[in-house]
């Protein structure tokens, strides 16, 4: 299974990686609070993606990108534990790449994990937050070392943010292969939100400019 990056072009996926929809789920003051698992869409073995946000065919790729979109990789190929800030808490640690933010809000409840953290009694809360996390931006690490990460099996969702009335990133999960327009594989990681409006300024990940479109 392997994703590419094609040149001011869209995203071609290959190895029958399983697509479908997910969506934020809210509570009654519209915090991110779960996910809602979506139908599942037909696609072969190998299918496109669309990346500039244009296609007329969503989410596949239909040409449109052919009319002039700047699809250059901007990201910076720092792993992440390097480019992670480290928050010590009480008991567990938080990463956190704040330029991988897809702005899924599941972070922001309780309180916010920054200040969950403190309280070891948080662990489990802070742990679901930041498993919850798309991008991949946070990931708590107990004090025995542990990197808690979400069980996911490789395949690909489309985000629907539903509470905002957003077209969300493309969620990558379960270690899938990207592979950059120049050749080179970016680190593999087990969640990370790819860009799929063609405005993020960290491409080919999303960094939440999605959420300025009209
Ligand atoms: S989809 Fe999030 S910045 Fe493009």
């Amino acid at each position: 299974m392997r994703i590419r990056v094609l040149k001011d072009g869209p995203y071609e996926v290959s190895g029958g990686v399983p697509l479908k929809k997910m969506t934020i789920g809210a509570n009654k003051q519209g915090e991110s609070t779960h996910w809602i698992e979506g139908e599942r869409l037909k696609t072969g073995q190998a299918y496109r993606l669309c990346r500039c946000g244009k296609s007329k065919h969503l989410p596949f790729c239909d040409g449109s990108h052919a009319h002039g979109f700047d699809g250059r990789e901007t990201a910076g190929r720092i792993p992440y534990e390097e480019a992670a800030i480290r928050y010590q808490g009480d008991g567990m640690e938080l990463l956190d790449q704040e330029e991988l933010c897809a702005v899924a809000r599941f972070c922001d409840v309780a309180g916010s994990i920054w200040n969950l953290i403190n309280d070891a009694e948080n662990l489990e809360i802070a742990t679901q937050q930041a498993c919850d996390c798309p991008s991949g931006r946070l990931t708590i690490i107990t004090d025995d070392g542990t990197r808690v990460e979400p069980e996911l099996k490789p395949e690909i969702a489309l985000i629907c943010d539903e509470p905002e009335g957003k077209m969300g990133p493309i969620w990558v999960r379960g270690g899938i292969e990207i592979e950059a327009e120049d050749g080179t594989v970016y680190e593999k990681r087990n969640r990370v939100t790819l860009c799929r409006c063609g405005k993020s300024r960290n491409k080919p990940f999303c960094d939440a400019m999605h959420m300025e479109e009209e």
